[in-house]
């Protein structure tokens, strides 16, 4: 209803002309919505929760104008889509000045080479935990071959954990320097128990892509009775496993295909609960054959209770647009070694990274680098490794890199906790994960022929994981815990890819219509 297609128009910034635009027109308001049975304020748009899809194919210029009608600042960020050379128009604090209560901001980007499965989310204050979340698929384009036959549907499924506490109130807590207690249930498309339906018919096979939208936990994906083969992780099509259910770590998207193979008289439960939780929080959604006779009953069934260790490898080489498919042969020029920490600074709760715990300033760095304003942070700020002993101090944290260069991150997760880190601007080879303590020896067991590239990847408790980067998208880009509440204390920082070098070919200029802010109002556009 929102969403037309034209051919070609002049916009105000610089994007692919030859390619198509998909225009949208967002409404932001809050709207009462009851997903656990009791009134909440929700985040909706255009009416919606959870928002719409953003369906588009690779290359499309997407345009699209959200008005914010709350009454606080807001912005939407886009998990996944690379906004190649576009940093400007990323929608996290870093990057872009908030959109005031009463006006609107259009955000114009490119699905640049990009294909596959991925979310939108609001990415200021505790916003994520009122809705404001939709998917975003990019279809490949025509006459490019996909690993598998069309299937005969195509689903979204958002999966997350829930609070039914307004979402101002739980940022109150976190801003006076507690944690939160843990959330109430798990939603499938912002309904609670059996609320979404997936309707099916006998024999078909259906694509779904599942994100965990959610605020902390590992959620499980099952389907009573079905098996579903993984084929896509988050832009790349993997080698087609089969598996019973499947583990979706916070901020992470997957497809699956499934067969509507079973018998056909009757419904089944589609289940998304906690992992490595006590207690487990389960909600669930019917999966409908169209045929049905007999409703979903009983206890749905049960999740696996070990660590799963998904097999993620990648379909076999492929065409990279960006070059680097071999990515097992070019030599690695730094390694930077992150690390989480919790504690308290000034008697209140943090979350940081190698020491540091990110506070924003009072202009988007992305802003002041761009208009040279001193003063607003400092690339540096951030070490490469965790420095000894256990303080944490306070910065807007930027770590600088070098267009071009090859870099190893490795995550090291001393904690009990089961981390999800997410690098926006880019996807990565996921080339080891192991448990116990990262050493240079553990790079003998990296896969260095056929990983996954992703964007968003977990560290189990006490463990690491390491990632090769080519840093070939130049701009400001978060790299942050998806767990929120740590993300929001200050587990994140900014990677300022840099090169001195000033030209388009590399990055645009600021858009026409960006809105200034902080140190930055009244700059010329
Ligand atoms: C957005 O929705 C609100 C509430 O329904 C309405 O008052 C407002 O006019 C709408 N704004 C736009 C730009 O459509
Ligand atoms: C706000 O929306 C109007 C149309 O409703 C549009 O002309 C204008 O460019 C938008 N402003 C920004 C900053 O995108
Ligand atoms: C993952 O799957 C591929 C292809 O089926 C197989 O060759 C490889 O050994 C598997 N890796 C692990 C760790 O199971
Ligand atoms: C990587 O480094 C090795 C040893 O320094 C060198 O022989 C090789 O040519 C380099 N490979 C590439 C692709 O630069």
């Amino acid at each position: 209803m929102w969403q037309f297609i034209v051919p070609i128009i002049c916009v105000v910034a610089i994007v692919n002309a030859e390619d198509p635009y998909r225009f949208f027109t967002w409404n932001v308001t809050y709207g009462d919505i009851y997903p656990l049975g009791v009134r909440q304020q929700g985040i909706l748009i255009n009416g919606q929760f959870p928002g719409p899809d953003i369906y588009s194919v690779t290359n499309d210029n997407i345009i699209i104008n959200v008005h914010n009608n709350l009454d606080e600042p807001f912005l939407l960020s886009w998990n996944g889509v690379q906004q190649r050379k576009n940093s400007l128009e990323d929608g996290v604090y870093g990057t872009t000045c908030p959109i005031p209560p009463g006006k609107n901001f259009t955000y114009i980007m490119q699905m640049k080479d990009q294909i596959g499965s991925f979310y939108y989310f609001p990415s200021l204050a505790f916003h994520k935990a009122a809705g404001g979340f939709g998917g975003i698929r990019i279809l490949s384009r025509p006459r490019i071959p996909v690993p598998f036959p069309e299937p005969a549907g195509d689903f979204t499924i958002l999966i997350g954990d829930w609070y039914k506490t307004n979402h101002k109130v739980l940022k109150a807590v976190l801003d006076q320097g507690k944690m939160l207690a843990l959330p109430d249930g798990v939603l499938i498309n912002g309904l609670g128990s059996n609320g979404a339906w997936f309707t099916v018919e006998p024999g078909k096979t259906y694509r779904l892509r599942i994100s965990n939208v959610g605020l902390r936990n590992t959620l499980n994906f099952r389907i009573q009775g079905h098996t579903m083969k993984l084929v896509e992780v988050e832009g790349t099509h993997t080698v087609q496993t089969t598996i019973t259910s499947l583990d979706v770590h916070v901020g992470q998207s997957y497809s699956v295909l499934v067969t509507a193979d079973q018998p056909a008289d009757q419904d089944y439960y589609m289940v998304a609960s906690t992992r490595f939780t006590s207690p487990v929080l389960t909600t669930t959604a019917v999966f409908h054959y169209t045929n049905s006779r007999k409703p979903v009953s009983g206890p749905p069934p049960p999740g696996p209770t070990d660590v799963q260790w998904t097999n993620l490898t990648a379909s076999g080489p492929r065409p990279n647009p960006q070059g680097s498919y071999h990515y097992g042969q070019i030599n690695v020029s730094r390694t930077i070694r992150l690390s989480n920490i919790a504690g308290l600074v000034n008697g209140k709760q943090r979350y940081a990274i190698n020491g540091v715990s990110f506070v924003p300033a009072d202009t988007p760095l992305k802003l002041a680098d761009y208009y040279k304003i001193e003063g607003v942070f400092r690339v540096g700020s951030i070490p490469d490794s965790t420095p000894r002993g256990r303080s944490i101090r306070l910065d807007a944290s930027v770590m600088g890199a070098d267009y071009r260069t090859f870099v190893e991150i490795v995550f090291e997760n001393r904690e009990k906790i089961i981390q999800s880190w997410h690098l926006d601007g880019y996807s990565f080879f996921v080339v080891g994960m192991d448990g116990g303590s990262w050493t240079p020896n553990s790079r003998k067991e990296y896969n260095l022929v056929d990983a996954v590239s992703r964007s968003t990847i977990q560290v189990y408790p006490r463990s690491w994981t390491a990632i090769y980067v080519a840093l070939d998208n130049v701009g400001m880009w978060n790299l942050r815990s998806e767990f929120w509440a740590r993300q929001y204390l200050g587990q994140q920082f900014y990677l300022r890819v840099y090169t001195p070098v000033q030209s388009v070919r590399d990055e645009y200029p600021i858009p026409t219509n960006a809105l200034l802010c902080g140190r930055a109002t009244g700059r010329r556009l």
